[in-house]
């Protein structure tokens, strides 16, 4: 077990961020469970206090500077300072460039992209002052090119960028910056991505997995393993990092 710490995951009420907040729970820490709603984030938290761990249910949209601001100050005055921080909200508005509206370029980039530096600017000030922090992001294999996906792969390639910058401006205060870029992973952003092409999401995964090197789609605590990595004590020499998480070599 590491040092506890807080914890904040954002997107947590779901997905890879709902496994991800309950690993580090599992690890020793204090989680802040931070999504769009925080009656849906209470889900994850519940079932973190319900494993004997600490976590607090918070609703904020990432993209929102005020909301950021005071979800941040409310995670810091209840659990403590906010040292870990996993960006991990995501949505997709996926078509062909041809037919992409403007609204859904922005707000894939706004969610991602904005997101992140706002809830990276917020938690900063405390790993700073802590001279001690871990940020984990989440991109994805879509960053280096996916059709329909001009959007999301602009957001997630940038997610690499911004990840190695932190790394190189929070280094000298104690803190690492890595990424997480997953495969193909079973959450309701890819059940949603079947319904949108009208395939069965059986049909879908099946398909998937045939690609896949270890011939398996990838799940949730898959990649709260590898966000675990980054955030533990003994990863402090490892920053700037993109681990691609996809049963197979990619990058
Ligand atoms: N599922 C995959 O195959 C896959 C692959 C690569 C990368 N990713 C990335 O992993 C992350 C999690 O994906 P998932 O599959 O668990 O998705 P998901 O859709 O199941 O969960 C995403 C969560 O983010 C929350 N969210 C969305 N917009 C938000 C906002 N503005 N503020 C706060 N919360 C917000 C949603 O409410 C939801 O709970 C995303 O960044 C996604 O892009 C997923």
């Amino acid at each position: 077990m590491t040092d506890a710490r807080t914890a904040l995951v954002t997107g947590a009420a779901r997905g890879i961020g709902a496994a991800t907040a309950r690993r580090l729970a599992r690890d020793g820490h204090r989680v802040a469970v931070l999504d769009l709603r925080e009656e849906d984030a209470e889900t994850t938290a519940a079932a973190i206090r319900a494993d004997g761990g600490d976590a607090l249910a918070v609703g904020a949209d990432v993209g929102d500077e005020d909301a950021v601001a005071q979800a941040v100050a409310h995670v810091a005055r209840t659990l403590g300072p906010p040292t870990v921080l996993v960006n991990n909200a995501g949505i997709l508005r996926d078509n062909l460039l041809f037919k992409m509206s403007t609204a859904d370029f922005d707000d894939v980039l706004r969610v991602h992209l904005r997101g992140a530096f706002l809830v990276s600017r917020a938690v900063q000030a405390h790993q700073v002052e802590a001279r001690w922090g871990r940020v984990v992001n989440l991109s994805s294999t879509s960053a280096l090119g996916n059709r329909g996906q001009a959007n999301y792969a602009a957001a997630k390639a940038g997610m690499q960028g911004f990840t190695k910058t932190l790394a190189i401006e929070l280094g000298p205060f104690g803190v690492t910056v890595n990424a997480v870029a997953p495969g193909f992973v079973e959450t309701e952003m890819t059940r949603a991505v079947a319904e949108r092409v009208g395939v069965p999401f059986e049909d879908l995964l099946a398909a998937e997995a045939k690609a896949v090197p270890v011939r398996r789609v990838g799940q949730p605590d898959d990649i709260a393993a590898a966000v675990s990595f980054f955030a533990s004590e003994e990863a402090g020499f490892v920053s700037g990092q993109v681990l691609y998480v996809a049963g197979g070599p990619r990058g």
